[in-house]
């Protein structure tokens, strides 16, 4: 019988990586989407799935809109992937971030419970729950440290994922995932703020490009290849938690360097640092340990840094040329 999954957070990076992934294994795909004043569906319409999958109008802050929406996709799996997902924001909206972000999740898992509990559960937890890191290398033993409200919510929405397992014997699984990109990354996420920088300054439309903390170190692997994992993680015979990683740690000031360096330009020249986009707390470095998953998964990291960066400033090249050509000023 087809399998059907309700993915909320359907219209975002992973959203949309994750319903073509499914679609193509022959899911019947819904999407929770809540209201917004324009259209959210460019994801969507980049992968071209738009008219693939079934989109049902809710918010994860609104139980009553979870609990039909779960009644509407019947489903056998469901990803909670919605969020305000970005860390500088949750500083200047903490309280809407702790209800979204954090009781989004327990909402969801209300709304299953109460309706069929036997629908396995996937969470979006974060490697931001490891802070200030209390491990060199990040496993699911580390203890965590969150630095940002996003973090702090994030983590609600992890020990509650485990604690509807252990008190209701539900089958929910929460992924410690690092950073992943894409062509379709958010353009306030540091890679994709690059790579379309990078774009504008060789197309002479923009000369330089304000960063903040470029020695933040991250784990970065791309996103098309990380939602195999989550739906992995709920085809196993018991629930588990799982950090998803590559393994590899690369400075911010490295990662523009690769970007720049593919069109023939040299991030030096153009970079300039802008307090600005400081934050009140840092995440100074993160390095995943994927073992686990590579053991019991079967799961690796396919992509290296330097083919996504590579990938994405590509698209960006590709996009901005676009809309040059359509203003005329190509
Ligand atoms: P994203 O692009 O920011 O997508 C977040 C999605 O959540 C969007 O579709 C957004 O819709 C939706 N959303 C926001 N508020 C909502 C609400 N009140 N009700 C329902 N939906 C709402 O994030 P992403 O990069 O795809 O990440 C997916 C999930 O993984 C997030 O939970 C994120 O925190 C987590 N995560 C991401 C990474 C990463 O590196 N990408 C790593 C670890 C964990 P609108 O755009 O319309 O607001
Ligand atoms: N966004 C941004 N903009 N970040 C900058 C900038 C800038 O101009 N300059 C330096 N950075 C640094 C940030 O300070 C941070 O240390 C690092 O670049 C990465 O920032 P983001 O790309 O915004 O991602 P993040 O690591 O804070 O959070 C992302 O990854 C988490 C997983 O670890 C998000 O996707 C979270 O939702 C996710 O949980």
């Amino acid at each position: 019988m087809t399998k059907a999954a309700l993915i909320t957070g359907i219209t975002g990076q992973d959203g949309a990586y994750l319903a073509k992934y499914l679609l193509e294994k022959g899911y019947r795909v819904y999407g929770l989407m809540p209201r917004r004043s324009s259209s959210m569906l460019w994801r969507l319409q980049y992968l071209n799935i738009e008219n693939d999958v079934e989109i049902i109008e809710g918010d994860i802050t609104d139980l009553a809109s979870l609990i039909r929406a779960i009644k509407k996709s019947n489903p056998n799996e469901v990803y909670n992937l919605a969020a305000q997902s970005f860390v500088a924001t949750s500083w200047e909206q903490p309280i809407l971030t702790a209800q979204v972000t954090g009781l989004g999740v327990v909402n969801l898992l209300e709304a299953i419970r109460l309706t069929d509990s036997s629908i396995h559960f996937y969470q979006a937890s974060t490697s931001e729950m490891f802070g200030l890191i209390q491990e060199a290398k990040q496993s699911e033993k580390t203890p965590f440290y969150p630095r940002s409200p996003y973090a702090a919510a994030k983590l609600y929405g992890h020990w509650i994922t485990v604690n509807y397992r252990e008190s209701f014997k539900m089958y929910t699984c929460s992924g410690i995932l690092f950073n992943h990109e894409s062509p379709i990354r958010g353009i306030e996420f540091v890679t994709r703020k690059v790579t379309d920088a990078v774009a504008r300054i060789k197309l002479g439309l923009q000369k330089e490009l304000r960063l903040g903390n470029i020695d933040a170190k991250r784990d970065w692997g791309f996103a098309g290849d990380y939602v195999e994992a989550m739906w992995l993680m709920l085809q196993q015979e018991t629930p588990d938690d799982y950090v998803i990683a590559t393994g590899r740690t690369t400075t911010v000031r490295d990662m523009c360097d690769i970007a720049f360096k593919h069109v023939g330009l040299f991030y030096e020249d153009h970079v300039v640092i802008d307090p600005k986009f400081y934050r009140p707390a840092e995440v100074d470095i993160l390095l995943g340990n994927p073992n686990k998953a590579k053991e019991k998964l079967g799961w690796e990291a396919k992509t290296s840094l330097e083919e996504l960066i590579c990938m994405m400033v590509d698209a960006d090249m590709d996009r901005v040329q676009k809309e040059m050509k359509v203003l005329n000023l190509g």
